[in-house]
């Protein structure tokens, strides 16, 4: 077995949340290296469609709660981090402000967007009632069937391509090891004392006092760690197409979403349509069903989709924990942190999770001790109690869950 040198903070996983992480943790003062097994940001983040989407998504239950306050924190973060990471990149992330139009085809679409509009009144959030003439004025190529419609204001999209190619560049710039094809076989962990190490699956070992699991669906495949301290993290398939007008932009210039999908323009005659939710383990394939079905109830709302281009199909895994809220923060052993289980938010969540880890790297160097009073503050600190309502701990053992939730319960319904 080879020993290379000593990492101050390793994270494996070079996806957004993992590179956003490096990026700041690298930028705050520590030495960071990024682990991939393949090439950096190839797997979930490279097939987002990257929704900015708090409000469109919220989902019903406590966890989806839990997610909304992570979510509207997160978004009202993008535009500065897209500032700072484009100045740091020199190179546009394609942050655009259009808001998000959800929409109803049919009456029963109608009555469910009904109650979904009093219940996103009920939080508090901004979502306004649109006429299917007045959404059709706004984006005319929207069927003259539409029903009605609510608009989203502040839920904005970003091309997660652009973001990982700019912290790539920002984390080389800052002086991240970035270490591709590097696969993690085992965290080494020396009882109480916790983490010392990764081994990859070459044998090299690298000395490491702390490791930032951020390998998306794949975190709880690594070995080494004890059987109370994993979170259980599973693959939710979502198979999605990337399709381009050749006549150029103009089709669509917002957001939409709908029952069955969603459609983000880049606004250059791309567009992404998405995206199944399936519970098919890592199972990579594309399915005629599962394209047929994205075809079929986007073109029911936008018809001229038809005359687009298919540039892309492509399969991704987002990370789901039993309860789809994401677990952030120090966990199991001392020098263990998480940052994985993000669902459908990994893009969205992604600013804050880098700085709510930073927090938790920097104020507990090792010990979860830190950690655990860092959270118990949670009431005097939003912040805190953001990363509260993250925490491992819900998972360790199977026990300790937040209010009583089933671990098997998912929180939002599978469109
Ligand atoms: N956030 C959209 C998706 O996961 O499909």
């Amino acid at each position: 077995m080879s020993e290379s040198q000593q990492a101050e903070v390793v994270v494996v996983g070079g996806g957004i949340i993992g590179l956003a992480v490096a990026w700041r943790a690298q930028s705050s003062g520590m030495q960071v290296t990024v682990l991939d097994r393949d090439a950096t940001g190839r797997a979930t983040s490279h097939v987002a469609a990257g929704m900015l989407a708090p409000v469109a998504e919220v989902e019903y239950g406590e966890a989806g709660r839990r997610v909304l306050a992570l979510g509207l924190r997160s978004a009202e973060t993008w535009p500065s981090f897209a500032a700072e990471l484009e100045a740091a990149a020199e190179q546009p992330v394609g942050l655009r402000r259009t808001g998000t139009l959800l929409l109803a085809r049919d009456e029963d679409d109608a009555r469910e967007l009904e109650r979904q509009l009093a219940f996103r009144s009920s939080l508090g959030l901004r979502v306004e009632r649109l006429r299917p003439s007045a959404a059709r004025q706004r984006e005319p190529a929207l069927a003259p069937t539409l029903r009605l419609a609510l608009e989203a204001p502040d839920d904005h999209s970003v091309d997660p391509r652009l973001v990982l190619d700019a912290l790539r560049a920002a984390c080389v710039s800052a002086g991240v090891v970035l270490r591709e094809h590097a696969p993690v076989a085992r965290i080494e962990v020396d009882g109480d004392a916790g983490v010392n190490a990764v081994t990859l699956a070459g044998g090299e070992r690298l000395a490491a006092s702390r490791v930032v699991l951020a390998a998306g669906p794949w975190s709880s495949q690594i070995d080494g760690l004890p059987s109370a301290a994993r979170v259980p993290v599973r693959p939710v398939k979502g198979q999605i197409l990337r399709l381009r007008d050749p006549a150029g932009p103009g089709l669509l210039g917002t957001v939409v979403r709908y029952d069955g999908g969603y459609i983000v323009p880049r606004g250059d005659g791309r567009y992404v349509l998405g995206a199944t939710v399936e519970e098919q383990g890592f199972a990579a394939p594309p399915t005629v069903g599962g394209v047929y079905e994205l075809l079929r109830d986007a073109g029911e709302l936008v018809p001229g989709i038809s005359e687009l281009e298919i540039e892309e199909l492509s399969v991704g895994f987002r990370p789901g924990t039993p309860d789809n809220a994401p677990v952030i923060g120090a966990g199991g052993v001392p020098g263990l942190v998480w940052a994985t289980g993000h669902h459908r938010n990994g893009v969205l969540l992604a600013p804050l999770t880098a700085e709510m880890i930073v927090q938790v790297l920097g104020e507990s160097p090792r010990t979860d001790g830190a950690v655990a009073q860092l959270e118990h503050v949670a009431a005097q600190d939003t912040f805190a109690a953001l990363l509260s309502a993250c925490s491992p701990a819900r998972f360790a053992g199977g026990a300790d869950r937040p209010h009583g939730e089933s671990p098997s319960t998912p929180v939002g319904a599978l469109r």
